[in-house]
């Protein structure tokens, strides 16, 4: 059942014709019949809540207080111009399949996921996938940088998180949370204040997890899964790993390279083998400029001049 709150203030929200704030009740109705497992029920109200025309669906605008904390990057890669191992190309064909037909999935009494969590190390494409999903979603993309707004903003982090998601739960969206392991990290090396700090803010993404409607995806990225608390890492529904390109899949991804700019350079790329995806962008892209004005050996994507002896 409903609770009496939510319908309470619901009915309030009516009264006041603030339809922002009525739609926001209607959605967390159905976050709490899905988690309560009333699946039926769940999918009733959401049916009504589609009720409501366009003109309702973009009641808010992006809050003056989270202005500053969110971006909303203008240029936004295609999921084809990203190189993913057959599996993880499988799952995000399969996530945005799911994405495009949420009503019969529903229908079918399923949870529609919308959240994805991406881990790796640096350089090998998660926030270039987190947008191309957008992309391909057709979906405002919004970028959180978890690192800077705990370190800017710490003391009114959770608040501020907390209206993050609210914007989220009343707009379809995707938010992007960058370098989640902010949180985790901190959480363990704090002091004693700080601790109190950053378990309340766990505290807020968990439940801000839990409450958003399944018409908001997030999509949350980390170099280092092995520091976010475990409790946030179970809330992501599809949890993927973006590795370095193995040897066949680097002598690929330069062999096109080559083919789609017809050129050729030198083919020695080992050096290249164990180094992420963003290394091997960098390596055709300088021997392309080398084959441009003619010279070889201006290197961008190392240390020029660094002595053998430095780390
Ligand atoms: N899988 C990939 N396929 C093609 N290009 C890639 C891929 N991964 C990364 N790149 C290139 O490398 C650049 C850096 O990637 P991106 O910033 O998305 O990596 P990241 O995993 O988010 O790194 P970080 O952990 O440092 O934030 C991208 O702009 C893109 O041009
Ligand atoms: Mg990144």
């Amino acid at each position: 059942m409903a609770k009496i709150d939510d319908v309470a203030g619901l009915i309030r929200a009516i009264g006041e014709r603030d339809y922002a704030k009525a739609k926001r009740y209607g959605t967390v109705m159905v976050a709490n019949e899905r988690g309560a497992g009333r699946e039926k029920a769940a999918i009733q109200l959401e049916r009504s809540l589609q009720t409501w025309g366009a003109e309702n669906s973009k009641l808010v605008e992006l809050p003056q207080a989270i202005k500053s904390m969110i971006y909303n990057p203008d240029k936004l890669n295609d999921l084809s111009e990203i190189w993913l191992s057959g599996d993880v190309k499988n799952a995000v064909d399969g996530f945005v399949i799911e994405r495009q037909k949420t009503s019969v999935i529903r229908d079918a009494r399923l949870a529609v996921r919308n959240r994805i969590l991406l881990a790796g190390p640096p350089g090998n494409g998660k926030t270039t996938l987190a947008g191309a999903i957008s992309n391909e979603l057709n979906l405002p993309f919004y970028v959180l940088n978890l690192a800077e707004i705990v370190s800017s903003y710490m003391g009114k982090t959770s608040g501020n998180i907390g209206k993050i998601f609210e914007y989220a739960f009343l707009n379809q969206c995707v938010l992007f949370l960058d370098e989640l392991d902010a949180i985790g990290k901190s959480r363990a090396s704090g002091t004693d204040g700080s601790i109190r700090e950053y378990s309340l803010i766990v505290n807020t993404l968990l439940t801000s997890l839990d409450r958003l409607p399944d018409t908001a995806v997030v999509i949350g990225a980390t170099n280092l899964p092995d520091l976010l608390d475990p409790a946030i890492i179970r809330r992501f529904n599809l949890r993927l790993w973006l590795d370095n390109p193995s040897a066949t899949e680097i002598e690929n991804y330069v062999t096109v390279y080559m083919d789609t700019h017809s050129i050729c350079f030198n083919r020695d790329f080992k050096q290249l083998i164990g180094q992420p995806w963003s290394k091997i962008e960098e390596y055709c892209i300088e021997q392309h400029r080398n084959l441009i004005i003619g010279k070889s050996g201006i290197g961008t994507t190392g240390w020029i001049g660094k002595p053998s002896n430095q780390p």
